[in-house]
């Protein structure tokens, strides 16, 4: 948090570059990288590349025992579309703001359309954790971090001190 690449929107992925290899070692950075820190998710440009690129879920965790099975998705150029107005709040963490916790607000149901590393189409209307993973990860791809939404600042602090005996993963 603080770079300004965080709050920026990030470039487009143009047709030429689905499937190539740079795009590929790109995406295995990211993996390694959300794996080496136990994240939920996380987006090109928390490595430093301002690209449309996110990926998220496929992750079992004790940590998270009553999240339901989130698949594993790669993620390009993504549009979301919340269904309904219904916004449910819960706690997130980020990659971006390590060491930290807070609620944020999100639409309980939305659905998300983009590509995958291929240009394969994806289209997925979702609810729950899903949804909220795949707000937040998008959010990076727009510029914003979750404590860019949080409404009660007093529901927002160190994650040692706000959970004690568990650590809830990072996105
Ligand atoms: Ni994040």
């Amino acid at each position: 948090m603080g770079d300004p690449l965080l709050l920026r929107v990030a470039d487009t992925i143009e047709p030429q570059e689905f499937g190539s290899a740079a795009l590929l070692a790109l995406i295995q950075d990211m993996q390694d990288t959300m794996v080496a820190m136990s994240g939920a998710g996380i987006a090109a440009p928390q490595i430093g590349v301002s690209k449309q690129l996110t990926i998220f879920g496929g992750f079992k965790s004790p940590r998270y025992p009553d999240a339901e099975a989130v698949p594993y998705t790669i993620l390009c150029n993504p549009v979301l579309t919340p269904v309904g107005d219904d916004m449910v709040d819960d706690w997130e963490g980020c990659l971006s703001v390590p060491g930290m916790r807070g609620v944020v607000p999100r639409y309980s149901k939305l659905r998300y359309q983009g590509c995958d590393q291929h240009g394969e189409p994806i289209d997925r209307t979702v609810e729950g954790f899903h949804a909220r993973v795949a707000q937040h990860e998008c959010d990076h791809l727009f510029g914003i971090l979750y404590p860019m939404r949080i409404k009660d600042l007093s529901r927002f602090g160190y994650t040692d001190v706000l959970f004690p005996n568990q650590l809830p993963p990072e996105e």
